[in-house]
């Protein structure tokens, strides 16, 4: 049975900062509110011409080159997000079109901010399976575009970004060794986006009674994320057959520095075992976990060899864990330039859709 191996990874993050002494300007709060209940000082929010799919976009392609492998080589796409492109088409495919992934199958997945750990081990799980060989897994949100901003209760809460993990079949052991996933509908209630489903398709009592805005119960997702966090940590390790001293690094889910505090302090472990970037982010949901795992490879913390527990909880209510080896790229003979193939898809894309008109015109005319 081949192993599932983390072999590259890229982040795409907004330039545009937003502080808390800049929302204090928008709605009633102060950055020592903001400070001392989540840990929070700024939040990157996505210029109008970026979205879930440009995000996205941008961070496959680093990962891309990270495992240096061509987007012809991806067999699979999967992009968890909790702020997508469109209700349909998934955001996955437009990435697909994009990248110039001419063989891969794409979908997406929705798991709120646990989205990421559930996407990997759904990607790991047909790479284990000898079903596929390349996958690629990326977590995009822009949910500053779901959220009210004049409600302080959510918005002080949210960021933009996106993560991408290649994962590649190897022989070698290591990679992901385990996962759990978990969930709970009876806590639906506590985090929604209501607005533009079937159950309330858009209309303008939707639009005037605001659902289309993220809706929370705070406190009962605080106390919901307290609880699961430590237990699923333990669970995806001991599935995995490690123990908790053996652990290098726990990267959370970044919602808020007291919940990971609350983590901490069930596992017994110090906070420096654990990656915390929800400082210089706020809640960037399925982005979360990606985004702060590249950033300890760039500090040079998480290297090849360390063994890494992913762990994350969100909106269903979901929530879940991941164990990994880290790995890092195959060696391979030859330098592939996936951002070259850029140009390939937009090319590719074109002419799919020139056919397509043509197709159009011409079946009208047998008709
Ligand atoms: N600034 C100032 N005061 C505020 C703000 C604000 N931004 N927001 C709320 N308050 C006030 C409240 O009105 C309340 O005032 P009152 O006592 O006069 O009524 C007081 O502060 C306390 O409010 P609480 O909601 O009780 O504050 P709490 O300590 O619970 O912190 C928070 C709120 C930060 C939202 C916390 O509950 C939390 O982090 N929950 C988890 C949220 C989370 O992780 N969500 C993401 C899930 S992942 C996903 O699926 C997207």
């Amino acid at each position: 049975m081949p192993y599932a191996h983390i072999t590259g990874w890229g982040v795409s993050v907004p330039e545009p900062v937003l502080t808390n002494d800049d929302l204090a300007k928008m709605v009633e709060t102060n950055d020592e509110w903001i400070r001392e209940r989540t840990g929070i000082r700024e939040r990157h929010i996505a210029r109008e011409d970026q979205s879930t799919a440009t995000l996205a976009v941008d961070a496959a392609i680093k990962a891309l080159q990270v495992a240096n492998l061509a987007p012809t080589e991806l067999d699979l796409i999967i992009v968890t997000s909790s702020s997508p492109e469109y209700i349909f088409p998934a955001t996955a495919c437009l990435v697909q079109d994009q990248i110039g992934a001419t063989k891969a199958g794409a979908f997406d997945l929705l798991a709120a901010c646990s989205g990421f750990i559930y996407a990997t081990n759904m990607a790991a799980q047909s790479i284990r399976s000898g079903s596929i060989k390349n996958a690629l897994v990326i977590g995009s949100e822009t949910l500053s575009r779901f959220v009210n901003w004049k409600d302080r209760s959510t918005c002080i809460l949210f960021g933009d970004g996106a993560g991408a993990f290649v994962i590649q079949a190897s022989d070698q052991p290591g990679g992901v060794l385990s996962a759990v996933m978990h969930s709970d509908g009876s806590g639906a209630d506590s985090l929604t986006l209501l607005g533009g489903g079937a159950r309330f398709p858009a209309n303008e009592t939707t639009v005037a009674e605001g659902k289309h805005y993220v809706q929370m119960d705070g406190k009962a997702v605080f106390r919901f994320a307290t609880r699961v966090m430590g237990t699923a940590t333990k669970e995806a390790l001991e599935l995995a057959n490690v123990k908790l001293e053996e652990v290098d690094y726990i990267i959370p889910h970044q919602a808020n520095y007291r919940i990971i505090e609350t983590a901490a302090k069930y596992l017994k472990l110090p906070l420096d075992k654990f990656i915390i970037n929800v400082d210089r982010y706020g809640n960037t949901s399925t982005a979360s976990i990606p985004i702060a795992a590249v950033e300890a490879i760039e500090k040079g913390k998480l290297k090849s060899g360390n063994k890494v527990v992913f762990v994350g909880f969100g909106a269903g209510l979901t929530w879940g864990a991941l164990v990994a080896q880290w790995s890092g790229p195959i060696p391979a003979k030859k330098q592939v330039h996936p951002e070259q193939y850029r140009l390939f898809a937009r090319l590719r894309s074109w002419l799919l859709r020139a056919l397509r008109f043509l197709e159009g015109l011409l079946s009208r005319r047998e008709l």
